[in-house]
Parts: C-alpha cells; structure tokens; sequence
C-alpha cells in the first residue's frame, strides 16, 4: 500500500503544539498518518501518541505501514469518533498536553474510497458517503427519504449552495434513477446554470451531503468543548480546517475562551499554506490553521 494524503501545513502544526517529549499526545484525525508519525519522532520512550480516526480503513493502513513506530511502544492506534476524546483519554488515565485535529476527508478516501462514493468524479460508485462504517444512513438514504424542502435546506445551509431549492426539486422529480455519483452530477449539471468558474457546481452538494451523513459540525463542536475539558494548563489545541463552515465554529469557540480568560490564542488570526505548499498539494488551499493555549 502506497501512502496517498499529503499531510497540510505539516510544519505549522507540529510547531504549533510546541511538543514535550515526556508528554501526551492525542491526534484525532489519523488519516495516512504523516501527522501522527512527526509527533511521534518529538517523543521520548515516556512520551505518548494516541491516535484516531473512525475510519477503519485508514486505522488498517496505518498499522500495515507503519509497523516499525506501530510497535516502538508510544503510539496507539484506535477506531473512535472524535467526538469521544474525553472517554478515550480516560482509557489512556493520562491527561493530553496536545492535541490536533486535521478536519475533512483525506485524500485516500477521495482516490481510494472502497465504493463510498466521497468525490464527485468517482462517477460509477454508489452515493453512501459514511466514513465510519458504523454509521447507519448514506447519502443515498437522504435524499430518498428528506422531503423536498428539508433536502434545500440542507444544501442551502451546509453547502452554501445557490440553488439549493432548484437542485432538491429536481432531485425529487427523478429520484428512481438516482442511484451513483455519475447520477447525481450529470442532474446537478443540467439544473445549475453553467458559470464562468473552474469549480465543479457538484462541490458544494456533496460537501453538505458528507457534513450530514457524518454529523461533522456537531462532532466538532463536541470535540472542542472535550478537547478544553482534558487538556492540561497550558496545553494546546491545534485545529486545520476546509471551509467556512468549520472554521466558524472553530474560531467563535477560541474567541470565546479567550475573551473569558480561559485560553489564549497562538495566532492572532489563522495561519495559511504558503503560495509553495499550494502549488505543490493543491488540496491544501483553503487550509486554516487555528491553536488554543488553555490557560
Ligand atoms: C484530512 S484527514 C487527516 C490526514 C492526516 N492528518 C495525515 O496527515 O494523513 C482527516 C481524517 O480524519 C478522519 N475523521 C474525520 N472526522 C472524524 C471524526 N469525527 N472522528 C475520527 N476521525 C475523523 C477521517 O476519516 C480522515 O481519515
């Protein structure tokens, strides 16, 4: 297995979190790894890395590449929702003096998605979207069972969709042949009204559609307020977000801790790919880097 995700803003992180070898470490976003594996080489014997991810896929190949770190003795590995930190530290007994959560998908569930369907040029795979294979409604599920309105409202809402309402209504219309990516594109591109952009107008659905089916927004607000809760004083949270959306939730919260006195902000703003990291991993464009100090 090759690795396939360049990880974003490898350097500005890793410093961000100003890493103590003793320490405890917890990365909640494993994906392929590469920030997990630079933390690690920050650590002493006595130092610890717990790693997760809720994809099992990225939790296997983790294990199969890494097999020299994997059983060096200081870095876990688990299947687990972020959202549960605060449990899965317990399971450690120790309380993290970092933590980093790189948010999104990662670029092995784009290319190498096992038919999960999460990029819209995949166009023969099926609409499913879950990246934990425990959850129980895809994509596919949504739309047969939103109504109309609803459907608008989440592509409106989570997807800052434009035509949000024309796109539900059609999908509605011909819901019986909806059944993969390429069905849901080809619609998407009769009803948008093509524009002078290199942006695919399919972007924007599929990013509300993967926010619901994996619940994203409430998982992260779930996880900062666990993330503050165990963290030890003077510990750090460092957060990579992709849109809007996220880094919303991301930014009001750290603003809310500063401003009560509780944390305090590495950055006066966020920190962003230099024109050289976007050249070379055009993923990482619309990266923003955040890190909470607690107080
Ligand atoms: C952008 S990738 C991380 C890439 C990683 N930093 C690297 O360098 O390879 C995001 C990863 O987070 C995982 N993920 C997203 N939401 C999660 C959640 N709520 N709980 C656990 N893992 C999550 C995804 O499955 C994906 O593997």
């Amino acid at each position: 297995m090759n690795k396939i995700h360049i990880p974003v803003l490898l350097k500005e992180s890793i410093d961000s979190l100003n890493i103590q070898k003793d320490e405890f470490y917890i990365d909640c976003t494993l994906g392929d790894g590469g920030h997990s594996v630079e933390i690690l080489k920050n650590l002493s014997k006595d130092g610890l890395l717990l790693s997760l991810d809720h994809d099992q896929y990225a939790i296997d190949f983790a294990k199969e590449y890494y097999p020299k770190e994997v059983t060096q003795g200081n870095w876990m590995i688990k299947k687990a929702n972020f959202k549960d930190i605060k449990t899965c530290a317990k399971e450690v007994g120790r309380n993290p003096k970092g933590i980093l959560i790189d948010l999104g998908l990662s670029s092995r569930q784009l290319e190498d998605s096992h038919n999960r369907g999460f990029s819209y040029q995949e166009a023969d795979e099926p609409l499913d979207m879950r990246m934990d294979q425990d959850l129980g409604v895809s994509a596919k599920d949504l739309l047969n069972v939103l109504p109309e309105k609803e459907l608008g409202n989440l592509f409106h809402t989570y997807g800052e969709e434009k035509y949000a309402y024309r796109i539900a209504k059609n999908i509605k219309k011909n819901i019986s042949d909806i059944n993969t990516v390429g069905d849901l594109t080809r619609l998407i591109y009769k009803v948008v009204p093509a524009v002078n952009s290199n942006k695919n107008p399919s972007r924007r659905v599929f990013q509300a559609l993967r926010i619901v089916v994996n619940d994203e927004l409430n998982n992260l607000s779930k996880v900062l307020d666990e993330s503050f809760e165990i963290l030890q004083k003077e510990g750090r949270i460092s957060i990579i977000s992709f849109h809007s959306l996220e880094d919303r939730i991301v930014k009001n919260y750290f603003f809310e801790k500063q401003g009560s006195g509780e944390g305090e902000l590495l950055f006066k703003s966020h920190i962003a790919p230099t024109d050289d990291e976007k050249e070379q991993n055009p993923r990482s464009a619309s990266a923003k880097l955040r890190t909470l100090i607690k107080k």
